[in-house]
């Protein structure tokens, strides 16, 4: 069974829609028009709602709100709208029907967005994702998608799991890179979903890599992903606060995290404070 059958069926999710499939493979193509994109879209109603939602969200911050496809190619580019199209695609099905919430609410979407920015920033700054910064976006935005193929009673179990139900949400990496890999586009940068969760000294899963045998990108994706899980309100705890946060990641240097992963984090952090 693949990923997405596995999900289609614990979840019961409609299947992505043509249009999205079709702009998804856009990706891959190297010479890629505003036209083409609003061209396809045209075509989808559901999907040209769901993307203008999603580009009015505040995480854009588009000074005026955008009501048209052609508005929103024209002022945020193809490009970035491929990418907004493959997150519907993929992770919208994740924020929508599991909790009934808009996609611009919920949780998952706002922590794969600060995610997403924050690995895009850092691809900017030199520190090296080892992909192009659009695709370390992409990629960041889509890390955690194989929670998709968790259960929901295992997800959003308010309290902690048993070692069964830890055993499958462990699995959500390896789901994550089934998932994303027929994209070509993305290949790059797909060491971040698959070993985000591996660990420095061993400790982490899915294969229990340590030291530099995890890839760089995903070396330094490990930092962004739980930096911001410590800022944000979870059911079980308050948000951290940003001094605190950072001081429990530099003490986690050299045991969770590659030393030098924290090292460049920190300085690019504080250096924006
Ligand atoms: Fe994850
Ligand atoms: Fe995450």
């Amino acid at each position: 069974m693949t990923a997405h059958e596995l999900v289609a069926k614990v979840k019961n999710l409609p299947p992505i829609s043509q249009a999205a499939l079709q702009l998804v493979n856009l990706l891959d193509e190297p010479a890629v028009s505003n036209e083409d994109v609003v061209q396809v879209l045209k075509y989808d109603n559901v999907l040209t709602a769901k993307l203008l939602r999603a580009c009015n969200s505040p995480y854009f911050g588009l000074e005026e709100p955008v009501s048209s496809v052609d508005q929103a190619v024209l002022i945020l580019g193809h490009h970035q709208i491929l990418h907004i199209v493959l997150t519907l695609a993929f992770g919208g099905a994740m924020a929508v029907p599991l909790t009934g919430y808009a996609v611009e609410s919920n949780e998952l979407w706002r922590h794969s967005l600060t995610a997403a920015t924050a690995a895009e920033h850092l691809a900017v700054n030199g520190i090296d994702m080892n992909a192009d910064p659009h695709v370390a976006f992409t990629v960041g935005l889509l890390h955690d998608i194989g929670k998709l193929a968790i259960p929901d009673h295992i997800l959003f179990k308010p309290g902690k799991l048993t070692s069964e139900e830890w055993e499958i949400m462990q699995k959500h990496p390896e789901f994550a890179y089934e998932m994303l890999s027929p994209i070509r586009y993305l290949k790059p940068a797909l060491p971040i979903p698959y070993f985000h969760h591996e660990k420095w000294d061993g400790s982490g899963y899915p294969l229990g890599l340590r030291g530099e045998q995890i890839p760089l990108e995903a070396r330094v994706f490990a930092v962004i992903d739980v930096w911001d899980a410590l800022l944000s309100d979870r059911p079980y705890r308050k948000a951290w606060t940003v001094e605190r946060t950072l001081e429990h990641i530099g003490s986690l240097a050299g045991s969770h995290f590659d030393p030098e992963a924290v090292e460049c984090f920190l300085a690019v952090i504080k250096t924006e404070r």
